[in-house]
């Protein structure tokens, strides 16, 4: 059994040495100016104050010192440690105020910004044109009438004197619903609400029906497979072709302002006969453009006139199909598109713009059109 070491010098002891416990100072305080951000200090604090750090050992190591070494060690290493806690607070302290101003500008609020203003949106003026056009007509007495949008085939076709082998039918324009026999379309016109207006109400009839109407058309500058459609039909006692241009003229000036000239050329439709194409005279040359090679005009390619739609008396066929007598009544019937009717109202050129739904479009058309 060796005897205690009575000339034992602390000094000497290698892990609590002067030098050794000023460099585990220093290589904290380096760590410490070295972290750049609250993580890295972090990291630096866990490896220069933790339990298994280089001061924390050495700490314990005094405990086995002989009592008059421990003294000297113990106060070595508390002034190291005391100095490393200083230093670290003093870190904590500058990166915590960097960290702090840092949030500070990224999440800046400006509280100055209006909190209670949702944007509104707008009325489509596809629908604000369908209501101007019915106000039109129930001014002048007659009814709104709807349909559906997935319609009976014999509605949209047969009814209308579109026979089976009508090219109407085939494929290219039509949607049919699931498939082909199914007997049901998306009506490819607003004319099966004509059929059943006629097979729903005695005469006298006066209605008009703005819709949705469908046709495998590809979206460009002038299609859309989505369109939409106003519908007229009058069936009365007596009337004839001028009641349908007197009403024609009234709802184009209507929409396009007093003064305006129409015409109805000789056309064909398999629901109306005669049947007529309604044109407006061009409401930008005025028809100057015609024959004006210099002059030429793109609202009316220099045609000088614009198709508006369709119109005619309604095929006395028609009347039969849908429980009218022909030999009492006559009707008159008419289709406009809408599209081309805000195209030409308001010098909208592209399809796009009414389909895509942009708010900014709609609301540039205000409340009321
Ligand atoms: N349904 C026709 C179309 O979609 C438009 C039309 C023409 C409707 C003549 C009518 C009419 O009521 O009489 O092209």
């Amino acid at each position: 059994m060796s005897a205690p070491n009575s000339d034992y010098d602390p000094v000497q002891v290698t892990p609590l040495d002067a030098d050794q416990v000023a460099a585990m100072v220093s290589d904290a305080l380096a760590a410490f100016a070295a972290a750049r951000d609250l993580d890295a200090l972090k990291e630096a604090r866990l490896a220069h104050t933790g339990d298994r750090s280089p001061l924390a050992l050495a700490n314990r190591e005094i405990g086995a010192l002989p009592p008059q070494a421990r003294k000297e060690a113990g106060q070595r290493v508390g002034t190291a440690r005391r100095d490393v806690a200083t230093a670290l607070a003093e870190r904590q302290a500058v990166l915590e105020a960097e960290r702090d101003e840092r949030v500070l500008v990224e999440e800046a609020v400006d509280v100055t910004l209006p909190w209670d203003r949702a944007p509104r949106g707008a009325r489509h003026p596809l629908t604000t044109i369908q209501e101007r056009v019915a106000d039109v007509f129930v001014a002048m007495g007659w009814e709104v009438a709807e349909g559906p949008e997935v319609e009976a085939e014999w509605l949209n076709f047969d009814a209308l004197n579109i026979g089976p082998d009508h090219p109407a039918r085939t494929m290219q324009d039509t949607f049919f619903v699931e498939s082909e026999d199914s007997g049901l379309v998306l009506r490819t016109h607003t004319s099966p609400v004509q059929a059943r207006s006629m097979l729903s109400r005695t005469p006298p009839i006066y209605v008009i029906c703005p819709g949705r109407t469908f046709r495998t058309d590809e979206l460009d500058a002038t299609h859309t497979p989505v369109f939409s459609q106003v519908e007229g039909l009058a069936i009365d006692e007596g009337l004839t072709m001028a009641h349908l241009k007197g009403t024609l003229d009234h709802f184009a000036s209507s929409m396009f302002g007093d003064g305006i000239t129409t015409r109805l050329r000789p056309s064909y439709f398999p629901f109306t006969e005669p049947s007529a194409e309604m044109d407006l005279q061009c409401f930008v040359c005025r028809g100057a453009s015609v024959g004006d090679p210099d002059h030429p005009c793109r609202t009316c390619g220099s045609e000088g006139w614009i198709e508006w739609g369709g119109c005619g008396m309604v095929n006395p066929r028609v009347l039969v199909a849908c429980g009218i007598d022909p030999e009492r009544y006559t009707g008159f019937a008419f289709g406009m598109g809408l599209e081309r009717t805000l195209m030409f109202r308001h010098g909208v050129e592209d399809m796009h713009d009414m389909v895509e739904g942009d708010v900014r479009f709609a609301a540039a058309f205000g409340m009321e059109i």
